[in-house]
Parts: C-alpha cells; sequence; structure tokens
C-alpha cells in the first residue's frame, strides 16, 4: 500500500483528461438559497486548478440524506465562484455524450450523488458506471470521507486516484492536533456525544485540557448528580464517570437557562431547576474557559458551546473572540460554530477553519478515515 497520497499537482497530463471530481456540496440551505457557502468557496482553487490545466471536469458531491435534494442551488452558487454547468441527473444514458462534448477547461455539477441508492449502499455497479464517466478520479471532500460510499471508497479502487488541495490543506492542519503544542486545549460542544467519546478518551493522553460544553456539558453536570431540569441529554454514556473523575476535564460553573415561561437567565450549575432548560455555557464559565484559552499555544475546537439554532450563540461567540486575539494555534471544525465565527467575523483571525464536522472527528480519534484508506490502496 502507498503510505502517501498523491496529489493533484503529481497528475502528469491533466490536458483532455476527464476528471471525476468528488466534493462535498452538503450546505446550509434556507428558502433555496444557500446560506453558509464555506464548503463550496474551499474547493474553488483545486476546480481553478484543474480547469487552468485542460481538464474536463466531472463534479461529483452530495447534498442533505434525502435521495430527493437537488443541487441545482448549490450550483448555481458554485457557478458565481467559477464557471461550471449542471447536469440534472446522476444516472443518465446521455452524460457520457455530454462529457464528451464538453471543452478542454470546462467543469459540469453533477445532480445530488447520494439521489442514487448506489452511492449510499456502496455499490460495485454504481461505482463502474461513476468510473466509466472519466479518465481520473479526485477526492476534495475531506469531510465526507469518513462515509464508505461508494464515490468515495470505490471509485478509486478502479481509476488513478489523487486528493484535491483542500483536501490536502485539512490534512496538514488537523494532523497538527495529533502532535499538538503545550499547553493545550480541547473545546468540546455541540450534541450527538457519543459521537465525541473516543476524541475525548483520545486526547485525554495528549491535551492539556478538555472543555465540554453544549449536551456533553450536560451529560457530565448530570453524571456529577448536578440537576440538570429539562435540558438535551445524552442517553447511557457509560464512560461518563471516568470522564468526570479526569482533572485535565473542565466543566460550566454556570449556564444560561430558559425557564418554563420562557425566561432566559444565568444561573449557578446547582441552582438549575426542574423547569429549566440549559442552553449556553455562563458569564463565570466564558470567564474561566477564556484563562484557559488564552494561556493554551494550541486549541482544537468542534461544536457549539450553546444551542446555536436557538440563537444561543453568545458564549461560542465570546471564546472565539478571545481565540481571534490569542497567539495559539487553533483548529476549528462543526458547521454551528464556524457559522458564528462568520457572523461575528473573525473567521480570519481564528487559525485554520476546517471544513469537516464529523469527519474531523473520525480523522481525529482513528487517524484515518475510508476515503483515506481508499486512495492509499489505489493500484494505478
Ligand atoms: C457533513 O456535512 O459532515 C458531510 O457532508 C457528511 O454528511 P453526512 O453526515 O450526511 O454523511
Amino acid at each position: 500500500m502507498k503510505e502517501k497520497m498523491r496529489t493533484i499537482r503529481e497528475i502528469g497530463n491533466i490536458k483532455g483528461k476527464r476528471v471525476l471530481l468528488r466534493v462535498d456540496l452538503n450546505v446550509a440551505m434556507k428558502e433555496s438559497k444557500v446560506i453558509g457557502g464555506y464548503r463550496v468557496k474551499e474547493i474553488v482553487p483545486t476546480i481553478n486548478y484543474l480547469k487552468k490545466k485542460g481538464a474536463k471536469v466531472i463534479i461529483v458531491g452530495h447534498i442533505g440524506r434525502k435521495p430527493n435534494e437537488t443541487l441545482k442551488p448549490v450550483a448555481d452558487f458554485l457557478n458565481r465562484k467559477t464557471k461550471v454547468g449542471f447536469f440534472p441527473k446522476t444516472l443518465n444514458k446521455d452524460l457520457i455524450g455530454v462529457i464528451a462534448n464538453m471543452k478542454e477547461g470546462m467543469a459540469i455539477v453533477l445532480e445530488n450523488v447520494r439521489s442514487e441508492r448506489g452511492e449510499t449502499e456502496n455499490d460495485p455497479a454504481f461505482a463502474k458506471y461513476l468510473a466509466d464517466l472519466a479518465d481520473i478520479y479526485v477526492n476534495d471532500a475531506f469531510s465526507a470521507s469518513h462515509r464508505k460510499h461508494a464515490s468515495i471508497v470505490l471509485v478509486p479502487k478502479l481509476l488513478p486516484s489523487y486528493i484535491g488541495l483542500r483536501f490536502e490543506e485539512e490534512l496538514k492542519n488537523l494532523s497538527m492536533a495529533m502532535k499538538p503544542k503545550h499547553p493545550s486545549l480541547l473545546i468540546l460542544g455541540g450534541a450527538k456525544m457519543e459521537t465525541k467519546i473516543p476524541l475525548v478518551k483520545k486526547f485525554l493522553k495528549t491535551a492539556d485540557h478538555i472543555f465540554l460544553g453544549g449536551v456533553a456539558a450536560n451529560d457530565c453536570l448530570r453524571a456529577k448528580g448536578y440537576p440538570v431540569g429539562r435540558s438535551v441529554v445524552s442517553d447511557s454514556i457509560s464512560e461518563l464517570g471516568m470522564l468526570v473523575k479526569n482533572k485535565k476535564v473542565i466543566l460550566p460553573v454556570d449556564v444560561v437557562v430558559k425557564a418554563s415561561d420562557g425566561v432566559s437567565a444565568a444561573k449557578a450549575i446547582m441552582d438549575v431547576a426542574p423547569g429549566d432548560k440549559i442552553f449556553d455555557a455562563g458569564p463565570r464559565t466564558i470567564e474561566m474557559l477564556g484563562k484557559v484559552v488564552s494561556r493554551a499555544k494550541f486549541i482544537l475546537w468542534n461544536g457549539p458551546l450553546g444551542n446555536y439554532e436557538e440563537g444561543f450563540d453568545k458564549g461560542t461567540a465570546d471564546i472565539l473572540k478571545i481565540i481571534a486575539k490569542s497567539r495559539a494555534q487553533s483548529v476549528i471544525g462543526g458547521g454551528d460554530t464556524l457559522a458564528v465565527a462568520f457572523r461575528i467575523k473573525v473567521h480570519r483571525k481564528v487559525g485554520f477553519i476546517s471544513t469537516a464536522g464529523g469527519a474531523m472527528l473520525d480523522f481525529l480519534s482513528s487517524g484515518t478515515l475510508p476515503g483515506i484508506e481508499a486512495i492509499k490502496k489505489s493500484r494505478h
């Protein structure tokens, strides 16, 4: 097996070649408009590189998890950054002819690859159909490379395979987190605590401090015997006992709650009432965490501290502002945290912003992803 993956800069002669480019076009939409286009903007350099070298670029991406979701608005958004066409089907007999008629340097986005069951079912026949459209495969979808889907793990078995510029950037920056400078701090928030436990366990060995916010904090506060009222919690996470005893783990000392009458207030953790719902970290917690952030030399962050969707993003915003002023290396991922960074305009001041959420967690806890292994194993 090749240890190193080849990047698009190592493709010999691209001119006139058909390149199947897998990207992640899974972005937030509101009323059929793209509202968080960071992921899309970040793949433009790869598309432009391939176009400039004279490739015919066939762009394959997904949106959402339902087969009927369309990529058309995302293709329109991308078209405003770099010229691309849109083909409204993924599997279609006319497509091969359309590609044959493409001129060198042209790019076309195919409809949501998840509209075909063969994609998520990792069907070899669907992978062969995709591979037959092209001469070369490029994966620039780091953020979807934790999925064992046909366009991620099977197509590299059939075509000479490379990674794109954004994929390379993600690897370089996330790898820094494996050997962090000290003192180092891991901040974990958001929901889905069960997906984060492996990362916490791994970073308990290397990080100096681990702050838990969001649902993770609710779970740990509950495990320590504090009242959490009607707050969102995860079920049966057996490892919590071990976590809450570890001295590296920092939990909120106060929280912002919404009472049953809808009024929000900051409260010490022991004062949360049965009707309260925790929505954010409180001001004393932010002050305490802010001090740890200011001293840290490396910060890794995934998931917001509060419930972003309900408008509770003050804790996240305050910590982002402190990171923006600090000299620490920082790596930040997860869609909601990024959305806050963009809203308060600190996204250019906070180090590396990963386009990945779940893939970032998987990569950091296991050191690899199915999409990485597939490119490494590609025999071409
Ligand atoms: C993401 O948004 O993290 C990626 O696009 C993967 O999406 P998925 O979780 O639906 O596979």
